[in-house]
Formats: structure tokens, C-alpha cells, sequence
């Protein structure tokens, strides 16, 4: 009786963390309180002069929808760099209640912030997808200096 008991629990349990897990996987891993006290407090700029006339149009939304609830900065020196984790997580803001933000806001962001990215965050990019190609690899080299 209680094995059973136990056997509804624990499946209930894989059940409920189930579902969520699914739709966290697209999404890269948060931040903590103490990262994102940081991130917040970095540059709220991004110098575009010489970026593409559509990137430089396409910045002003970016700029105008995600500093509703937060700070730009916290977009502007997120880790996030990859162009599938730019989609996923423009994907979750837009989701959140009264973001103000439509399809077409959407993926002008999701643009502005891959392209960005693509420019600033070159070296980021470089060390995620060698990371991710060698995350299956258990002697793959330990990637801890701080590419400054
Ligand atoms: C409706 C409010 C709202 C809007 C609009 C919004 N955000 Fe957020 N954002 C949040 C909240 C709340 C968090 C804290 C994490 C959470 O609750 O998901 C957050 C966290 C973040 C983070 C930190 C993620 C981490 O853990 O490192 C980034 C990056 C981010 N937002 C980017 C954006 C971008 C890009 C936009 C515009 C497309 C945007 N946000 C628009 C509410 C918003």
C-alpha cells in the first residue's frame, strides 16, 4: 500500500516537473539575483553608428520595449549571445503579462539582438558553440578564463 502510495508520488512529482522542463530547455540557464544586480548596472547604450540602417531602425524598438520592466542594460550585457537562446528568451519576455509586445516587435528584436551579438559578443559566441561541441566529450578542456 504505502510502495504504491509512494510509486503516485514520485510519478505525480516527474509529472508536474515534466511539463515545465520542456519549455525550459529552449531557454538558457537564468542568472542569479546577484548576476543580474550587475548586469543591471552595466552600459545602457550600444553604440550602432555603424550598423546596418535596418539595425540602427530596429534598435529603437529593442530599446523602447525592454526597458519596460527592467533597466536596457540588462539585455544589453546579458550572456546571452546564441541565436536560438536571443529566440527563446525575446520569446518568454513577450509572454509576460502587459509586455507590449507583439509578433512583429518580436522578431524585430530577436534580429536587432542576434545581429548585435553577431558583433559584440563575437568571442562569446566562439567559446559557446566549442563548449556546446564539446559538452559530450569528457576531456574536454576546461574553458574558466574570462576572455577580457
Ligand atoms: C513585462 C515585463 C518585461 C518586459 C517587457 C521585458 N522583460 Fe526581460 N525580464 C522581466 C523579468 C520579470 C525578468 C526576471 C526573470 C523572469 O522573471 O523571467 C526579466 C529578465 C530578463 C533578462 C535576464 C535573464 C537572465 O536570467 O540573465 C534578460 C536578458 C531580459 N529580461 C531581456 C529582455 C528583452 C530582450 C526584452 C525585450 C524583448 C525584455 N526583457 C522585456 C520582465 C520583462
Amino acid at each position: 500500500m504505502t510502495k504504491i502510495l509512494i510509486a503516485t508520488l514520485v510519478a505525480s512529482a516527474l509529472g508536474w516537473a515534466g511539463a515545465p522542463a520542456v519549455r525550459a530547455q529552449d531557454e538558457p540557464p537564468a542568472s542569479t539575483p546577484e548576476q543580474l544586480d550587475v548586469i543591471d548596472k552595466g552600459t545602457d547604450t550600444i553604440d550602432v553608428s555603424k550598423y546596418p540602417k535596418e539595425q540602427q531602425e530596429n534598435y529603437k524598438v529593442f530599446s523602447e520595449k525592454c526597458s519596460k520592466c527592467h533597466t536596457i542594460a540588462r539585455p544589453i550585457n546579458s550572456s546571452y549571445a546564441l541565436p536560438e537562446e536571443w529566440t527563446a528568451y525575446v520569446n518568454k519576455m513577450r509572454h509576460k503579462k502587459r509586455s507590449g509586445i507583439d509578433e512583429e516587435a518580436q522578431k524585430t528584436i530577436t534580429s536587432f539582438l542576434v545581429y548585435d551579438s553577431s558583433v559584440r559578443k563575437k568571442d562569446l559566441i566562439e567559446k559557446k558553440l566549442k563548449d556546446k561541441a564539446g559538452a559530450d566529450k569528457k576531456d574536454a578542456p576546461k574553458t574558466d578564463e574570462k576572455a577580457k
